[in-house]
Order: structure tokens, then sequence, then C-alpha cells
């Protein structure tokens, strides 16, 4: 693995690998994998906010000993006139192993990765509405945990999947994992025509015997301005609440890759209740970008 852009680049059996390599990495002493990969570096390169993602990137890179440096680029170079291509080129030049990358285009990092050759790992850590490799295999290292298995599996995701990158990758994870069912809710607009999984026509027959039911939040920062979504309606009618929780199977997992829109598409209650794994998909996070960083510097 020298990149990840998409997760589709990935076969179920590297998926796996790498579900088997976050165990380990898990049940091993942080001052054992802070010596795996002396000397190497990677540069954080975000130019949209995150908490989650940045931060367990580089406590993922610091765990395994790499060098790394984020750099907020909203607030460098490219606010003084210079092109993506150049800042990535004049970075590249100082010679990192890993370019850790998240950006309002769609595939930018595919670009990058032909600007600056084979040398340096690329890896996605969001573009636009596309991708986001990373979240999609911590959710699927999340639900493996808890179900040992996706051929017998309801996985629900409700929300805005039109403009989500977390639902394009982790609906593409979740078909290599040959998944029984995948199933989606929203309101029309907000819905892919083409995708990959079915379409529920009501929040009680999306949450009906669901395994796993993933809430996401709406993405107004990539609404066009002319969608027509009546959101004081949201919570009710694609919120989860205690009550309409109960028609998923009793141990079903409530997922969401935040930041959460608490009392919009998820109730406090359920957030924090029993069935939410949401803290557990952030310490996964860290897990499994190391199992990934791992694998892209042993090569
Ligand atoms: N889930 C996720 O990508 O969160 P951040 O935007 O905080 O990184």
């Amino acid at each position: 693995m020298k990149h990840l852009t998409d997760i589709k680049s990935l076969s179920k059996s590297t998926i796996l690998e790498l579900f088997a390599s976050a165990e380990k990495i898990s049940a091993s002493d942080i001052t054992a994998t802070k010596k795996w990969h002396p000397g190497k570096s990677a540069i954080a390169l975000f130019f949209e906010n995150s908490t989650r993602t940045l931060a367990s990137f580089q406590l993922a890179c610091q765990r395994l000993g790499v060098d790394v440096t984020a750099l907020n680029v909203a607030h460098s170079s490219t606010q003084k006139g210079e092109t993506i291509k150049d800042t990535v080129l004049t970075l590249n030049a100082m010679q990192p192993d890993l370019f850790i990358v998240r950006h309002h285009e769609n595939h930018i990092q595919d670009k990058i990765v032909d600007w600056i050759g084979q040398e340096t790992g690329v890896i996605n850590a969001g573009d636009g509405s596309h991708q986001h490799p990373t979240q999609g295999l911590l959710d699927l290292f999340t639900i493996w945990q808890h179900k040992q298995q996706f051929d017998d599996l309801k996985v629900t995701i409700i929300g805005d999947i039109k403009h989500s990158r977390v639902a394009n990758s982790l609906i593409d994870g979740l078909q290599l994992m040959q998944t029984k069912e995948v199933v989606v809710y929203g309101p029309d607009a907000l819905i892919p025509e083409q995708l990959n999984a079915l379409k529920a026509s009501n929040m009680k027959s999306a949450l009906c015997d669901a395994d796993v039911v993933v809430m996401l939040r709406i993405q107004k920062e990539r609404l066009p301005k002319d969608t027509h979504v009546d959101f004081s309606q949201w919570h009710q009618q694609y919120g989860l609440n205690s009550e309409n929780l109960k028609a998923a199977k009793a141990n079903a997992i409530v997922m969401h890759p935040g930041p959460m829109n608490r009392g919009i598409e998820i109730t406090d209650r359920v957030a924090d209740g029993e069935q939410s794994v949401i803290l557990q998909q952030v310490r996964n996070g860290v897990l499994m970008r190391q199992a990934i960083i791992h694998r892209m510097l042993e090569l």
C-alpha cells in the first residue's frame, strides 16, 4: 500500500489485515510502538477544519515514532496566492515520507500523487464530498469488533448521504466486506441517484431490525443554496431517539463520525446511551491510522 486515496483501492483481505494490525497495536505498549519507525516523517496538510482526524493522525504518527508536522494551510502560503501544487512541491522538497491531506476539492490527493511521484506516500484525510477512507476503515473496524462478521448484517445510514464523504467511504467499504444489507435514509434531495445501497422510504423501515445505525450530520458547508429541505423539521423526520431506535435490533450499535449535532440528528440520550459506540470510533481512529501508516511505511 503506497497511497490511500480511496477505500475502493483496498481488497477485503487487506482490510482484514488492517483490523488484525490495529488489534495488535492496541495490545502493544506505546513505548514499544514508538520504536517502530525512527527517522520517518509525515506532513499533515489540512486545507479544511478538523478536530478528530487531525488529532488522531498526529497521535498515530507520534505513537509509531514518526515525526509529524501539522500545517493548517488555511493560515499559510495559499493565503498569499501560492497554488496547492506549489505548496505540495515545496513541502515535498523537504523529503517527508508521508503526506496526510484534507482538501475541499474531490480527487485532489490523486493529483498530488501525480505531482510528487511515488517516493512519498499520500493519505486522503477527506476530499470534498468524495472519500474519507481512514474514517471508513475505522468505522468498519468498530463494526467488526462488535459483530465479528458483515455477511449477516443490516447497516443503516441516516442523514445527508449526498454530501458525505464518510458515507461514500463506508458504503464502499461495506460492499467490499460483502455486507448483507446496506440501507440509507434521508430527504430525497440529500440521497444520490446512483448508490450502492437500498433506499428506505421511512425512518421505521430504515431502522427495522438494523444491526448497526450510523447517523450523519447535515453537511451545510457543501449544500447548494437551492437545496429544498426543511431543516426545522430535521429531528422529527430524520433524528434518532430512544423511541425510534427500538425498531432496530436490541443489540444494535449506534455510530456517528462526528462532529455531532445533538438534538438534531441524535438525542443526548442515544448519543450517551449504552448502544452508542461513538467514542470507541474515536479511539479506533488512532489505532486504525497507526495500522495504515505502519503498513505504508513498512513497504
Ligand atoms: N469525522 C471527521 O472527519 O471529523 P473531523 O472533521 O473533526 O476531522
